[in-house]
């Protein structure tokens, strides 16, 4: 391999002051404080969710923790709807830790953005559409993480094709692609339709720093794009998991009962509730241990991933790919310009 760029300018690298415009996506009992700190010391931004510690004093206790082996940036996300009991003193801990970026998935981000904003903090939102993502510009974020169709976890409806450009035309804040990246020259290309990072989650699972069942790994390399189907049997909303036989018994949609009380707006909240954390139980025993109710969320980007190597190793060949399709690009520019009349 060539010897790599020291840095992959972009706004996003400037702003958050990191080398490689790379984010391993906060992942629900997946990133721990080793896949986060690899990440970071490796040039990209490592995230975690605060969920994914039992407590406010654990997750506290992770982030100090990430602090002592890494001096680089690194990202916290929070849930910031009703969903989340903790979120206030989470966020407590966020900004007393002066947590360089924060992540919000779902709700409204306004206190979370004023808050870090006095610590230094850039907040990113996850977004699926464009009517949040210029709810979120309009409350001040400094940024939007674009979660399109094919991403693993809770992906979005919107093919990154469209979704990016679209978010580009009208946002003045840099967007972070998400969904089904797991090489260098899909980074290259997310960046093309307007991106300034990408996040990454399915591809960092396959890692030797993420502590999950090793079957989980393997069937990372097993799968293809058609293996991955979505669920609602888990959280409530369309999850993306690997196609196991438990997943095809569990099926794909809520069952009358339940889609009829989460039509109650007096019961919403706690059917809601309830279905979360039967699910994160299921996610759990799934991830942690060997069961056969195999839960696995991944997105499509399954389909490009055929190892499990280190970050390092996986960080050094992202970029590496991402070098050698820029340099492809510049030859087909140069193509282009000795083809005149
Ligand atoms: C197992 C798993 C758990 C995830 N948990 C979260 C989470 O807790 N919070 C969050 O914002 N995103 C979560 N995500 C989404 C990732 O941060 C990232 O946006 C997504 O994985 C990108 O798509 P990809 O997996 O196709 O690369 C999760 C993704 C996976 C695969």
């Amino acid at each position: 391999m060539s010897s790599l760029p020291q840095q992959i300018p972009s706004t996003f690298t400037r702003m958050v002051g990191c080398k490689y415009p790379i984010i391993a996506g906060p992942m629900f009992l997946v990133s721990d404080v080793d896949l986060v700190v690899a990440t970071s010391e490796t040039g990209g931004v490592g995230g975690m969710p605060s969920l994914n510690w039992r407590t406010t004093e654990e997750f506290r206790t992770a982030v100090q923790a990430v602090k002592k082996r890494t001096q680089k940036p690194f990202a916290v996300n929070l849930i910031v709807n009703q969903s989340n009991p903790r979120q206030e003193a989470d966020l407590e801990v966020c900004v007393q830790e002066k947590v360089p970026m924060i992540i919000t998935s779902l709700g409204n981000p306004k206190t979370v953005i004023q808050a870090m904003h006095q610590v230094g903090g850039k907040i990113f939102c996850d977004v699926t559409d464009l009517k949040y993502a210029e709810k979120v510009e309009g409350l001040g974020a400094d940024g939007v993480i674009a979660v399109s169709s094919g991403a693993g976890g809770h992906a979005g409806p919107i093919s990154p094709f469209v979704l990016i450009p679209y978010l580009k035309k009208h946002l003045k804040i840099p967007i972070v692609a998400a969904g089904g990246i797991s090489t260098g020259e899909q980074i290259a290309a997310a960046m093309t339709l307007g991106a300034s990072a990408v996040q990454m989650g399915t591809r960092f699972i396959a890692s030797t720093e993420a502590h999950v069942e090793e079957n989980y790994k393997n069937a990372i390399l097993k799968s293809d794009p058609e293996d991955i189907m979505l669920t609602k049997k888990i959280s409530g909303t369309n999850l993306a998991v690997i196609k196991t036989p438990y997943i095809e018994k569990l099926g794909t949609e809520l069952g009358i009962v339940e889609a009829n009380l989460l039509k109650n707006p007096k019961l919403k909240k706690y059917v809601k509730m309830a279905r979360i954390w039967i699910g994160s139980q299921k996610l759990k025993n799934a991830i942690l241990g060997p069961t056969y109710k195999e839960v696995w969320s991944a997105g499509q980007g399954v389909g490009l991933i055929e190892d499990i190597s280190s970050v390092k190793e996986i960080m050094n060949r992202l970029v590496h790919e991402y070098v050698t399709a820029m340099e492809r690009n510049k030859e087909m520019l140069q193509a282009l310009s000795h083809t005149g009349p």
